[in-house]
């Protein structure tokens, strides 16, 4: 049998004999696209070269490319585990000409590859194309021998194929397998199309058009392909499956499920089975490429599909979280194709563990509320929006996990209700996209770049440099010649760095011959590479004017002191806390460093000074940094903890910084990272944490400063501990001992103070100053000021206690509320009882109260009528 793994090595063995470059996949999160969840399509990573804002850099390629379909135009979520194919994660494998051939020789590789190299029988195979495209049919008749019928003319979208709103697009055509008559389902095009006989399992695309955003569609600059095969598809047929589920690497997952929760992949519990299995590939992936679950955006479509693994796990009848405990299985069968899965393995459990256990607190009740809410309902119904709206936003359920645990018993969720309750509760989250002070779009920037080429970067020794301006744009758009105000300009070469990594842009100036200037307040990386330089000028300036730029030489300084310490910092923090530590985001300026990481808990006062301690002993070895630039598999093995998204071809720079603290032969720490470092790990000169706290579930944030901010943050903490053993009058390592001295007396006085206003109020004020006999019954009364209500049953306790048989009255008088209170001895309760009083008194001052026949208490509101409900209870006795 083929394997999964054989099957796409044979794939891009055969494309790269044809004269195409196997590219890695890209990750999942489409970079710079805001216009798109999750790469859906081998194509996205090359959108830019299809449209022709970018030139490729290569004629032809090959890739496999981790697709998510899971949100957005291509979303098969629903389907997944129901049917044989689908899935929320899969492997697309595709080949592509940027201008360079068409349709004939795309399907004349299609064709080759699976009738030769696969060997799939002519006879099962065949094809669609869109109705209107006659030289496709033809070349499909010429090239494969087809006959006439076996080549669908299909006029649908089917046969056309969008990116998304936006993008490149085109007709297509697409082969289809033959599973065999005893398969349900038709060709393509029949109104049973959609049954499982006749599975699509490779797309042609031929791609000719744009889609804009205004809705126009435009040629593209030269045709070209883009194809697309599932990998799991066409191994199902390979191994000779029907089902994509039973394919080598779902029988080894499943088998894991099936082992770690004893229950067989038979009946209902095959869905289940199924539906972890899929979900723990899309989840696992999603981590790697660093997306963590969240409550919007990519995070919370990947908390959707993790929590719908979850309830099928616990459908199973999982006692304890499952899904973190398959992630070895995964790895083991796909961590050689994918090497971020296993880089990111010890967070992708630690993080899978963390969510699985937080549902688990809700899942359970939840469950039980919807069996509630749906026991009288059967199929066709609809389950009332506001109920699925608490199961979402009181037990952790996204609608979608609702409607498929309803999908069964046929039972449907009324959205429009569900909308309305999260329209009235949510306001609308932050839409995704990246922030650009210039406003300027993505369009204006990557035409700017095709014309004008890319940014170099040549700050990394050098802090000034004389530059012609090569762009100029002001209010959006660009322009020959900038006056005052608000203005976004590109060089060729600029020392300034662009905010990227984590590391904010430079801030400096930029000067002019004829006297203008340019404040630069930040700098931002623009159609990949370009540095945007962003601020405010005054004067006049043309495109083609030097001018002479000089980086803010201080903020540099210290922004870089900040990234080498944060470097320092992240392995510190693996080191202390353990492997799982993930970094989750960094942000350092001139100002401090920002570092989040995966972890599960606060991280103690102990282990912060642990992770200060190795911090700073790494400063004090005063070694100097190491950059050299590699291929990012290189940089991966010697060591360097892996970054997301770096280019095919890229070269990265790797840094290194201080010798090991143990018996390592590594230097302490090894990144890849394009940012700007100190010489020696010396100039950062001292290290403090000065925060710690949660950002998100799982992921806490360490913030720290460097060099005299260090200094200064330590000198201003010392000068609060000299200001405090100045008011005590003590030396400053007696502070502790005296405030909890202070503390322990406090507690006391306060203890005191309400004895004593106690035994006054009784003492004074009030009425009679002893028990008066009343019709046979001992009876005390007493308004009480500056008591409140709650000392006043303590009061009231003691009172009876003293007066043994009879009733006690109190009514309490603080601020502007006022409290009665009655207690009646049990001899005295067959004829008085304690809440029949208290309410004749409460009604005096505008309250009501209850109780027991021994001891009642009401409330009121006032309190100037406390003599009058004093009076009042006695008039009942
Ligand atoms: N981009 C095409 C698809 O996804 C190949 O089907």
């Amino acid at each position: 049998m083929t394997s999964l793994n054989d099957i796409r090595s044979q794939f891009l063995g055969f494309f790269e004999n044809n004269a195409h470059t196997v590219a890695p996949s890209s990750p999942l999160v489409p970079k710079d696209d805001p216009t798109l969840l999750f790469v859906n399509a081998g194509m996205v990573q090359f959108k830019d070269w299809f449209t022709g804002a970018l030139t490729p850099d290569f004629p032809r390629a090959a890739t496999s490319q981790k697709c998510v379909r899971a949100g957005g135009k291509h979303n098969d979520l629903d389907n997944v585990g129901y049917t044989a194919r689908h899935h929320t994660f899969f492997e697309m494998l595709g080949n592509f000409s940027f201008g360079d051939y068409f349709k004939a020789e795309a399907i004349e590789h299609a064709w080759k590859l699976i009738t030769e190299d696969f060997g799939l029988p002519k006879e099962k195979l065949l094809v669609t194309v869109y109705h209107t495209d006659d030289v496709a049919f033809d070349l499909w008749k010429k090239i494969a021998g087809l006959p006439d019928d076996r080549i669908i003319r299909i006029a649908t979208s089917d046969n056309f194929w969008a990116m998304g709103d936006t993008g490149p697009c085109g007709p297509c055509s697409e082969i289809f397998f033959d599973h065999g008559p005893e398969i349900p389902g038709g060709p393509p095009g029949s109104p049973d199309e959609d049954g499982d006989r006749f599975i699509e399992i490779w797309n042609l695309v031929f791609m000719q058009y744009e889609r804009r955003a205004d809705g126009t569609q435009v040629d593209l600059p030269k045709p070209s392909i883009d194809t697309g095969m599932g990998l799991e598809r066409i191994a199902a047929i390979l191994q000779g499956q029907h089902d994509n589920y039973d394919i080598d690497l779902f029988k080894t997952l499943i088998g894991a499920s099936v082992d770690l929760t004893g229950v067989k992949a038979e009946g209902e519990a095959k869905f289940s089975h199924r539906v972890i299995a899929d979900h723990l590939r899309s989840c696992s992936f999603l981590m790697a490429d660093g997306v963590s679950p969240s409550n919007e955006g990519r995070g919370y479509v990947l908390r959707r599909i993790m929590r719908r693994a979850m309830r099928h796990a616990h459908i199973l009848g999982a006692k304890d979280p499952l899904m973190h405990r398959l992630v070895p299985t995964l790895v083991g069968e796909m961590g050689k194709a994918y090497g971020e899965l296993g880089r990111a393995q010890a967070n992708i459990e630690s993080v899978f563990e963390q969510e699985e256990i937080r549902f688990r607190r809700t899942l359970g009740r939840g469950t039980a509320l919807l069996e509630e809410a749906t026991a009288d309902l059967s199929k066709g119904d609809k389950l009332d929006g506001r109920t699925a709206f608490t199961l979402y936003d009181t037990y952790g359920f996204p609608l979608d996990l609702t409607q498929d645990a309803l999908r069964a018993k046929g039972i449907e969720v009324d959205t429009d209700g569900f909308d309305v309750a999260m329209t009235e509760q949510r306001e609308q989250s932050k839409a995704d996209g990246g922030k650009f002070a210039g406003g300027a779009g993505e369009e204006l920037f990557k035409a700017l770049r095709e014309e004008g080429g890319p940014t170099e970067f040549t700050g990394y020794d050098n802090l000034s440099s004389g530059q012609g301006v090569v762009a100029l744009i002001q209010n959006d758009v660009a322009v020959g010649e900038a006056t005052d105000g608000d203005v976004v300009f590109l060089t060729h070469e600029t020392p300034f760095y662009a905010e990227s990594g984590g590391q904010a842009g430079d801030k400096g100036v930029a000067i002019f011959e004829n006297g203008a200037r340019i404040e630069i307040a930040d700098v931002q990386k623009r159609a990949g590479d370009l540095h945007a330089h962003i601020g405010t000028l005054s004067g006049i300036v043309k495109v083609g004017d030097e001018a002479h730029l000089a980086v803010d030489a201080d903020n540099r300084e210290r922004t870089k002191r900040n990234h080498s310490a944060a470097h320092l910092l992240h392995e510190a923090l693996r080191r202390v806390l353990g492997e799982h530590v993930a970094q989750k985001g960094q942000m350092v300026d001139g100002e401090r460093i920002r570092f989040d990481i995966s972890h599960p808990s606060a991280i103690t006062r102990e282990e912060l000074g642990r992770v200060e301690d190795e911090v700073n002993a790494v400063i004090q070895q005063n070694k100097p940094a190491e950059t050299k630039l590699m291929e990012p598999q290189a940089a991966i093995e010697a060591g360097a903890v892996a970054l997301f998204g770096e280019k095919y071809g890229d070269e990265v720079r790797v840094l290194s910084l201080g010798d090991p603290l143990d018996e390592s032969d590594k230097p302490y720490s090894v990144e890849l990272c394009g940012g700007t470092h100190v010489d020696r790990t010396g100039d950062i000169a001292l290290f403090k944490v000065t925060n710690e706290g949660a950002v998100a579930a799982g992921i806490r944030r360490v913030e720290g400063v460097t060099g005299e901010a260090a200094r200064q943050y330590l000198e201003g903490q010392a000068g609060i501990t000299r200001q405090a053993a100045d008011i005590f009058k003590t030396k400053p390592e007696d502070v502790p001992s005296r405030i909890e001295a202070l503390m322990a007396e406090r507690k006391q006085l306060e203890k005191d103070l309400s004895e004593a206003k106690k035994q006054l109020a009784l003492g004074g004020g009030g009425a009679a100053s002893g028990p008066e006999d009343i019709n046979g019954i001992s009876f005390l009364g007493r308004v009480l000021d500056g008591v409140s209500g709650k000392d006043l049953r303590s009061m009231l306790n003691e009172q009876m206690d003293q007066l043994g048989s009879g009733i006690v009255a109190f009514v309490a008088r603080d601020g502007g509320k006022v409290a009665v209170a009655v207690a009646v001895s049990k001899d005295v309760q067959a004829t008085h009882s304690a809440s029949d009083l208290v309410n004749k008194g409460a009604a005096e001052v505008g309250g009501r109260g209850g109780g027991k026949p021994g001891m009642a208490q009401a409330g009121g509101s006032q309190p100037e009528n406390a003599d009058a409900a004093l009076a009042a209870i006695k008039a009942a006795i």
